[in-house]
């Protein structure tokens, strides 16, 4: 939730900073904003609505001031404190003039820090939690010249979730920022620094970036880099480089970011498997702080996750339990903590999110470990926060996912959720070698059925075309089709702003079956018919059900599936796969299907309305 760029260096950091903005506009977009410092002053601009919107008045503004300034900052929004208008844009000013600051996250103290504020007579001029840092600041800068000392001490006020940036008109060359509880990472440049909520906003300019610890404090000048907890101790940051260019940020030929994702998917779950079998066959994770004991204590797993994460999880447990044997229970994130789950050191949670940021995720992990229990996360963003507060991680490898619904991730997260229940079965001695190696060769060849089916898409977006007015959908499924049938739905509703459900298809009958009237779009998740055949045969008659009810069916099912011919309206063919991996497959129809309808009815299928990619608050 909101994207925040600095920038100190040769350059004009108005540019650097608008180009940086771009690319994390898919963290918010409903309103921007830049500072810059000039000589003796910051020049400002904010603006509601996208960032072509700003850079629309800049360029009317033509301040040839502002344009030379080589420090400054910049975001976009997704609105928490007060809605998306030009006055709760940031940054935000001081009283005074002398500070702007720009922030993500939540300030949950901030009422009582605005009513004390207010009562020494200061005027807020927006509705925002974010206002009360900038005259916090500016009034630790009357007691101390130094910025960063400045920072901390209003740091240490604070309560809540943030990345801070800010710049001081008597502090020129220097940006500083601090850190809790949500991202910042600073790039490392010749004569020039960044910092930004992910590299994605600098690879343009570096890949060599330093990852900020939790209650962290950075200065950044032309040259200098100087990182303080909040207390005022000098620490290290931890360096890494970079190693997707910015290519892979970009649409790479395609209209959406999103149809380039959903195209890259052969080769993203590709990348998730890559390197993963050791010289003993054994499931290679990324970091592991357990030992194969602790995995062997393990009696009980949790699966935490949001949205598609969420649906990822509900897929893995039924792979988890059938390979483990161990029971696994799927939790909303955000519902965990708040029912008292019974845990204990040998329970294990998996935490699965791609950002590594999802607030929810993160307390629900938190009060894991709290309680001690084992937290392993899946995640596709190295270095976030989920994965550095965990005892184990397998990172998904996916590379960046920009639109803001997910659709690579979804896939990765299946197969690294495989992955994962491999390890544990055969850590634990459930499965031995050469049966992990069987599936993980079905897993190998996964990537080449996608890239399959993504060849055979073009009759999808046709149906996609001819279904874009329709009202109201439905997705049956059952076993492992259920979440995907969820997922569907999901994709549909964030997307074509429609109303989609998901069902477990035997679950129909006890009530939503009343909703299916004439023409209703039916879609059908047809398990295997070479797996459990009585999988199958139910949900061939569930098909029949809604179809005898007026529905207009649109069937997913395996090549070969003759079974289902005559009561498909319409039939979308998949390779044949083993039941528990099929997700893998059927998920990617689904995902057409609902980008092309969003597209067809002239909707931003990147950046769906009231949606943001990463959701750092609760
Ligand atoms: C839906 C979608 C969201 C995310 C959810 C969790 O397309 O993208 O439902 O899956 O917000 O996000 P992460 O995986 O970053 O924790």
């Amino acid at each position: 939730m909101c994207g925040i760029v600095g920038y100190v260096g040769g350059q004009t950091a108005l540019q650097v900073v608008l180009d940086g903005l771009r690319r994390l506009e898919y963290r918010g977009y409903d309103s921007a904003g830049v500072a810059i410092l000039t000589e003796d002053e910051i020049r400002l601009a904010k603006k509601a609505g996208k960032l072509s919107n700003l850079e629309k008045e800049l360029q009317e503004r033509g301040d040839q001031v502002m344009a030379a300034g080589n420090c400054g900052i910049g975001h976009t929004r997704w609105a928490t404190h007060g809605g998306p208008t030009d006055r709760n844009a940031h940054p935000h000013l001081s009283a005074d003039g002398r500070v702007a600051v720009i922030h993500n996250g939540i300030i949950e103290n901030f009422a009582k820090l605005r009513a004390a504020l207010e009562a020494e007579g200061i005027e807020f001029r927006s509705d925002t939690d974010t206002e009360c840092v900038s005259h916090l600041l500016s009034l630790e800068l009357r007691k101390t010249d130094d910025l960063a000392a400045a920072m901390r001490n209003v740091c240490t006020t604070l309560e809540g979730a943030f990345t801070l940036l800010a710049v001081d008109t008597r502090t020129p060359g220097k940006v500083v920022g601090a850190r809790r509880n949500s991202p910042l990472v600073v790039g490392r440049g010749q004569g020039e620094n960044f910092l930004a909520s992910d590299v994605s906003a600098f690879i343009a300019h570096t890949r060599d970036a330093i990852e900020l610890g939790q209650d962290q404090v950075v200065l950044i000048t032309a040259d200098s880099i100087e990182i303080t907890d909040f207390s005022g101790v000098p620490v290290e940051g931890r360096p890494y480089h970079v190693n997707w260019d910015l290519a892979a940020a970009e649409k790479g030929g395609h209209e959406w970011f999103m149809f380039k994702e959903i195209d890259e998917q052969p080769r993203a779950v590709a990348d998730t498997l890559l390197g993963r079998v050791g010289e003993h066959g054994e499931i290679l994770l990324d970091e592991v702080r357990l030992t194969d004991q602790d995995l062997r204590d393990i009696d009980k797993v949790f699966i935490v996750a949001c949205g598609t994460a969420y649906h990822a999880g509900l897929v893995a447990k039924y792979a988890i339990e059938h390979w483990t044997r161990i029971p696994c229970e799927v939790e909303l994130a955000s519902e965990f903590r708040y029912r008292d789950p019974v845990l204990d050191r040998s329970t294990l949670v998996v935490a699965i999110s791609q950002s590594g940021e999802t607030m929810d995720t993160l307390m629900a992990l938190r009060h894991a470990k709290d309680q001690k229990a084992r937290v392993l996360a899946i995640c596709n963003t190295n270095g976030s926060t989920i994965p550095r507060e965990s005892d184990a991680v397998l990172y998904t490898h996916g590379g960046p996912e920009i639109a803001v619904a997910s659709t690579k991730a979804f896939l990765t997260q299946l197969a690294a959720c495989f992955l994962v229940g491999l390890h544990l079965a055969q850590v634990r001695g459930v499965k031995y070698a050469d049966e992990v190696g069987a599936v993980v060769d079905q897993l190998r060849a996964m990537p080449e059925l996608i890239k399959k089916v993504l060849s055979e898409m073009d009759a999808v977006r046709e149906l996609a075309r001819s279904l874009a007015e329709e009202k109201t959908f439905i997705f049956l499924g059952r076993h492992v089709g259920y979440p995907v049938a969820l997922e569907g739905a999901l994709k549909l509703k964030e997307l074509a702003y429609v109303h989609a459900e998901g069902f477990a298809a035997g679950e129909l009958k006890h009530g939503p079956i009343a909703v299916i009237d004439q023409g209703t779009p039916v879609v059908c998740i047809v398990p295997s018919p070479a797996g459990r055949g009585v999988l199958h045969d139910k949900i061939v008659s569930n098909i029949q059900e809604v179809r005898a009810r007026g529905a207009r069916t649109i069937v997913i099912a395996e090549e070969g599936d003759e079974a289902v011919v005559p009561y498909a309206d319409h039939l979308i063919r998949v390779p044949r796969t083993p039941t528990l991996l099929a997700p893998l497959v059927t998920t990617v129809p689904m995902q057409v299907l609902a980008a092309e309808i969003a597209h067809t009815r002239g909707f931003d299928v990147d950046q769906p309305r009231n949606l943001a990619k990463s959701v750092t608050v609760e």
